[in-house]
């Protein structure tokens, strides 16, 4: 057996956490346990930051003594390959190291940001392309990935907002167990496996003000329906690891919060996996003003149920004087090495063995890679500018992002290379030959605000028959500790695409970024606007499928985009309220008289409608739907209704559609969103295709948490649609009867 194989046999032990582990197995922890010091278990409980390049003498010497269980950000393979020698051959008991690695969105072949992902609604393609950040990282000796990350986010001013499958428990819940069954496989000793890590549990994404680390205040009703979903999601799919977040949530930081790590996820899922701190999260829990000292910070950590410290030493300088005065079980640390499930002399000492070049950048991971970026890629705007005719005779290419590998792969490009990534204008000039396109980038950054370079983009828009103007931010802008308090386009990019579209060419924007931004006026200079967000490794020759129709744009938003930073937080499944505002009840001109009819839920100097709803994106084709159709009036409790509707295909072009499934109760001890996702659908559809889609609900299906937490479907009337987007559609009624 290969020594790679063998360590996934090491990690199965380690991690079988999906189903109780068998009992020889338990045997064999106890029998581990029983021979390990409590400087060792603490050590199991230890996650260093670094193990230096090469394996530096402190490290070695540590290693030998059991200080670390596992480390993190470790570079090189050389370096895990060493370090790992010395716990297996040169250590009291021969524990194997854990590494983990942010594998965020691939690893060398750079996949698209998740929440690109998120704007696919294919979760089997998403699992393909865990799959594909599997294989390449347990290549490289990697065991497990601090992915994926399941925050809810509804404020884009939130950096994070990036990594994440956007404001919808539905739809992430859905990408979750995705990415868990992508990153560990049919099982986490099969080949290619690693273990996932739900992170930042929990509700790290509604820090307010989208201040990054800032408190969350989350009333629990809404932890419940929003927030928690992605991780019941993810556990339920089996995932090994969460993470606890940075955060504090209704002022108990999520890593020393007993309520959430062991009421919630232990005692109501029954997770038997293993919780990770996030970095220096348990130190923090002083900073917070939640533990007095370090090692009252030790023992919340613990007691709350964090079973590794990761990059901090609470646990190593406290735990044994803790356990020493008393204050602190043993057992307690032994139910945490137990989770950690390491349980080693069951196999031969393997040391990784060097990586197989040819499993980087394979050819089946780029084909992947690329068909997540086509159909990540949300058309906003298309007047018929677009698919562009292969016939056309120059293209200017203006804007810095056009030619930007690093900016291309987005924020948490942690292994991929510049050099592996195929960029949009490469790949344009690829398709067109080089003398038919014309680069100016215009500015020599997105943040760049001297504008000598507007003459010669605005020369190179005057001598091509179209236009396609890169936009957006730049990678460092997005992901943590990136909050932005404003979404515009960065820099002189908005003077920079008044200047070209004075050109009077047509000119097509496509956007790069990790969020959604507010670029209305820009949009409308726009004959045509795509959405790349950042596509990764393969996203030029996955532009240029789309610019020239060989691929048709099926993204739809997995986030709300506002017109303007003062909306958020904006998100479609927002309450009714008492006062709520009509189609055409926009904003109201300064100076009005007051009108009583205008004391609406809305704003005086803007639309109170986003610029764009969540489910939103265009097709090169049209699509009609059909009134939905139900298979009764009423369904009693513990019942199931089935809902169809007819989509046709009223364009020309043969195109995926995904068709979204929404509820609405209309009356609920709790007030109730105005719709839900309950449902989704990708169906292809040739030009005149009409395909009758069915969705089948059950009464659990329409469930919501009552004032005393219970998940309840209470009787009543209910919407349901079957939509383009959380706009749009025909209502469909039905009760729910007792
Ligand atoms: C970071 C992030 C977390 C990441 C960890 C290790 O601070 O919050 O998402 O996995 O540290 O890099």
């Amino acid at each position: 057996m290969p020594p790679s194989r063998l360590l996934c046999c090491a990690l199965s032990l380690v991690f079988a956490c999906a189903a109780a582990p068998p009992p020889d197995v338990e045997r064999r922890v106890d029998q581990l346990l029983a021979r390990m010091t409590l400087d060792e278990k603490i050590g199991q409980m230890s996650q260093g930051a670094s193990l230096g390049s090469p394996v530096s003498e402190r490290s070695r010497q540590e290693i030998r003594a059991g200080r670390w269980g596992s480390f993190l950000s470790t570079i090189a393979f050389a370096d895990r390959a060493e370090a790992q020698r010395i716990a297996l051959h040169e250590s009291r008991l021969s524990i194997p190291l854990l590494f983990g690695r942010d594998v965020i969105h691939g690893y060398r072949t750079m996949l698209p940001i998740p929440l690109a992902q998120a704007a696919t609604w294919d979760p089997a393609l998403v699992e393909q392309g865990a799959r594909v950040a599997a294989r390449e990282a347990s290549a490289d000796a990697i065991h497990w990935t601090f992915a994926p990350m399941l925050d809810i986010a509804r404020d884009p001013r939130w950096g994070r907002i990036s990594e994440g499958a956007g404001e919808d428990p539905y739809l992430a819940a859905a990408l979750a167990a995705a990415q868990v069954r992508g990153y560990q496989g049919p099982s986490l000793d099969a080949p290619g496996s690693i273990a996932a890590c739900g992170k930042h549990f929990v509700g790290y994404g509604a820090v307010e003000a989208g201040r990054e680390y800032n408190s969350a205040w989350i009333p629990e009703i809404l932890l419940r329906s929003v927030y928690l979903p992605p991780f019941h999601a993810a556990s339920d799919a089996g995932a090994a690891t969460f993470m606890s977040a940075f955060s504090a949530i209704n002022g108990v930081p999520a890593t020393g919060n007993e309520f959430l790590l062991r009421g919630v996820l232990r005692g109501e899922w029954q997770f038997d996996g293993f919780v990770v701190s996030d970095y220096g999260s348990v130190d923090e829990l002083v900073t917070h003003g939640y533990a007095a000292d370090q090692a009252d910070a030790a023992l919340k950590g613990v007691r709350a149920g964090v079973d590794m410290e990761m990059a901090s030493n609470a646990y190593h300088a406290h735990l044994k004087a803790l356990v020493a005065a008393g204050k602190l079980d043993e057992k307690l640390i032994d139910d945490a090495v137990r989770r950690v499930k390491f349980r080693l002399g069951l196999f031969d000492k393997p040391v990784p063995a060097a990586p197989d070049p040819t499993v980087f950048l394979a050819p089946e991971s780029l084909a992947v890679a690329r068909r997540l970026a086509a159909e990540s890629a949300v058309l906003l705007k298309n007047d018929g500018a677009l698919p562009l005719a292969g016939s056309i005779g120059k293209l200017a290419v203006i804007g810095p992002l056009a030619d930007s590998p690093l900016d291309q792969m987005g924020c948490w490009t942690v292994d991929g290379r510049a050099g592996d990534v195929r960029t949009f204008l490469a790949s344009l000039r690829e398709r067109l030959g080089a003398d038919r396109v014309i680069y100016a980038p215009g500015l020599k950054t997105p943040r760049d605000t001297a504008r000598d370079g507007f003459p010669a983009a605005l020369e190179a828009a005057r001598a091509a028959d179209a236009v396609l103007l890169f936009l957006g931010e730049d990678a460092n802008m997005d992901g943590e500790a990136r909050s932005r308090a404003f979404l515009d386009l960065p820099g002189a990019q908005a003077a920079l695409a008044k200047e070209i579209a004075a050109a009077g060419k047509p000119v097509i924007e496509v956007i790069v970024a990790g969020r959604p931004l507010t670029f209305q006026e820009t949009a409308a200079q726009a004959r045509a606007v795509l959405y790349v967000w950042n596509p990764g490794t393969m996203g030029g020759p996955a532009l240029a499928d789309l610019l020239f129709g060989d691929a048709v744009p099926s993204g739809r938003l997995p986030v709300t985009f506002p017109r303007t930073v003062g909306q958020v937080p904006i998100y479609y499944a927002h309450l009714n309220t008492g006062r709520p505002p009509g189609p055409n009840d926009l904003g109201i001109p300064l100076g009005t008289p007051v009108d009583p009819h205008g004391f609406l839920s809305k704003y005086i100097d803007v639309d109170y409608t986003p610029q764009y709803p969540f489910g939103f994106g265009l097709s090169y084709s049209t699509f009609e739907y059909s009134a939905p159709r139900l298979s009764a009036s009423s369904v009693p409790l513990g019942g199931r209704l089935d809902v169809a509707a007819d989509v046709t295909n009223t364009g020309r072009y043969e195109a995926d559609e995904v068709v979204e499934l929404y509820i609405r109760g209309l009356v609920a001890s709790v007030a109730r969103p105005v719709r839900e996702l309950k449902g989704f659908a990708r169906v292809r559809l040739k030009p005149g295709e009409k395909r009758g889609v069915s969705f089948t609900l059950s009464t659990a299906d329409l469930a919501s948490y009552d004032a005393h937490m219970h998940l309840v479907t209470e009787p009543g009337a209910f919407q349901v649609w079957i939509a383009p987007d959380s706009d749009r559609g025909i209502p469909g009624e039905f009760r729910v009867t007792q």
